[in-house]
């Protein structure tokens, strides 16, 4: 259970499905004060409808400064200053070096590096200010090995880990931590776009691929999104106040 961290503003990217959906609910019964951001406002009022009245949705694009900048004012003019920011918007697409092409590149790069940089840059003075804050980066084991055909998802996620450690170190004396969670291959929409992406350009059946990403895993089995959601709450407790540039790995007992 929360104790100090209840009722506090948590902003959360990519909130309208998968991940962010499930945090948003965690962090929800927790009782915080929610605001949702993401692309789809559809899909995130629904979201945000689940999650009750503290929740708040803004539509907007991670890698757009402007559109950041007017989320997090939004944002705050709704429920105060950010004391919470967890950085999930991502995306995953995979290709093999030869058809790696920049636009491809920097797509990985923006939304998911560039995109955390943005929302944090953009929530940081509050939690300084405040002398308290939390910022938890949904990197991936992706983000700590590498995996092939994915060498551009894998540098962006690398890159959010060095930006957790690098920034922990410099907030430590402020109040606020800084950390990321790894989570294996989780049951969202991001693994199905995974198994599509095995069956177009292999001969295995959509089973045959799921096998074969469950294999990675030492249970098995993916990750269920509640589990990295319970870890992002945990990060939020009094409990957790030392964890400062980690970056905890939920996979099964994948090695890394
Ligand atoms: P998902 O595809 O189901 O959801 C991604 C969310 O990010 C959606 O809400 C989407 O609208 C949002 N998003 C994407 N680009 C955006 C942008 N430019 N601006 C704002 N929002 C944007 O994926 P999932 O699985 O829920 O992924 C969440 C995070 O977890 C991502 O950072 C992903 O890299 C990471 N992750 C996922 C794993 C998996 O197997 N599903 C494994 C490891 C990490």
């Amino acid at each position: 259970m929360l104790t100090s961290a209840d009722h506090r503003h948590a902003v959360i990217t990519g909130a309208s499905r998968g991940i962010g959906a499930a945090i948003a609910a965690e962090l929800a019964r927790a009782g915080m004060r929610l605001s949702l951001l993401a692309r789809d406002e559809q899909a995130l009022a629904h979201v945000c409808a689940e999650c009750g009245e503290q929740a708040q949705a803004f539509a907007c694009d991670v890698t757009d400064e402007a559109g950041v900048a007017a989320a997090l004012a939004g944002a705050r003019a709704a429920h105060g200053p950010v004391a919470i920011l967890v950085n999930n918007a991502g995306i995953a697409h995979s290709a093999p070096i030869e058809r790696l092409d920049s636009a491809l590149w920097t797509q990985m790069l923006n939304v998911n590096l560039t995109g955390t940089y943005l929302c944090t840059r953009a929530a940081i003075g509050d939690m300084t200010a405040a002398g308290w804050g939390r910022i938890i980066n949904i990197a991936s084991t992706a983000g700590r090995t590498g995996y092939p055909y994915v060498s551009a998802y894998c540098a962006a996620k690398h890159g959010v880990i060095g930006f957790t450690r690098a920034l922990a170190r410099e907030l430590a004396s402020r109040g606020v931590t800084v950390n990321a969670v790894c989570p294996g291959y989780t049951e969202t929409d991001m693994l199905e776009h995974a198994v599509s992406s095995i069956t177009a350009t292999t001969e295995r059946t959509p089973e045959q691929a799921r096998a074969a990403l469950r294999k990675l895993n030492p249970q098995g089995r993916f990750v269920r999104p509640d589990e990295v959601a319970s870890t992002v709450a945990w990060l939020c407790t009094p409990g957790a106040d030392s964890v400062n540039g980690q970056s905890l790995v939920l996979a099964g007992g994948e090695v890394l």
